[in-house]
């Protein structure tokens, strides 16, 4: 999908030509340069770094909780209401799922999907994917990192360093089309066990205080309040600083 539209720009831009350069005929006839798609998405990717750091502002502030399971006490996962399996993110589940300059889709969707986007391009695996069992495509995706991502975790920002036995699940992200079927706390439940595979315990995950079906989908999934986060970034974002305080029960909305 993504060459295909690579190729539309070229047949409408033609940049060279254009601007009244020397054009090499057998080039002129290409169908595309194979160096265009390229440079468009890191125009993409630049763009939307830039508009995320924007996005933060001189000062801004967030709390957030960090939600915490522990693998090795049971828990059973409320099935979803598809039937679904999970697999690590391939090159074409992104398309799929969260599909880039889709004007149908709601100013806030869009921005949803092009800050996971960024997020894909900057982490670039760990990615998981839930497939809906009735059409073979992916409904749902999420990023799990472990310790030995540390430095990765660091540049994210945000996020506390990794002890050996933790690991992040991040990112949850249900395409409208799919929202409702308990498909985020199934998945979720899902993916958070493959942690034990490079040996964590726990796994954890951050959630704005604000995002009422994230915190459910996470309470569904087995995950339980451990701390509360207090998020401050200054001057789009170069100085960013995370304050801790421990929760629990009582600190998770009824
Ligand atoms: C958050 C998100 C992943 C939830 O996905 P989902 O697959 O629809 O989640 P579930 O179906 O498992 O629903 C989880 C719970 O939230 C509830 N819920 C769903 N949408 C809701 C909404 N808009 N407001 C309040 N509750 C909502 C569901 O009813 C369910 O609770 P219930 O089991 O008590 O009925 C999805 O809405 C999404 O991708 N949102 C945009 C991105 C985002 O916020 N990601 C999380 C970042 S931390």
């Amino acid at each position: 999908m993504e060459r295909s539209m690579g190729d539309k720009v070229l047949q409408s831009e033609q940049p060279g030509l254009e601007m009244g350069q020397k054009q090499n005929a057998s080039w002129h006839n290409q169908p595309s340069s194979p160096h265009l798609p390229k440079t468009q998405e890191w125009l993409r990717k630049h763009r939307r770094r830039l508009a995320s750091r924007l996005a933060m502002g001189l000062i801004s502030s967030q709390s957030r909780y960090a939600l915490r399971r522990d693998l090795e006490l049971q828990f059973a996962p409320r099935p979803a209401k598809i039937p679904i399996t999970v697999r690590p993110l391939c090159a074409d589940d992104l398309d799929l799922l969260m599909p880039q300059d889709d004007l149908s889709r709601s100013f806030d969707e869009q921005q949803e999907i092009a800050w996971r986007r960024s997020f894909a391009d900057t982490v670039g695996s760990g990615g998981y994917v839930a497939i809906d069992g009735r059409d073979g495509r992916p409904c749902y995706v999420q990023w799990l990192l472990g310790a030995s991502q540390n430095d990765l975790i660091r540049r994210l920002g945000g996020f506390p360093r990794l002890d050996e036995d933790t690991a992040l699940l991040e990112n949850a992200y249900t395409p409208p089309s799919h929202r409702g079927l308990g498909i985020m706390s199934a998945a979720m439940a899902l993916i958070a066990e493959r942690a034990a595979a490079f040996g964590a315990r726990y796994v954890l995950t951050f959630v704005g205080t604000d995002n009422v079906a994230s915190l459910k989908g996470c309470q569904k999934a087995g995950f339980e309040v451990h701390l509360i986060q207090r998020r401050l970034r200054v001057g789009y974002g170069l100085i960013d600083v995370s304050l801790y305080r421990k929760g629990g029960v009582s600190d998770a909305p009824k």
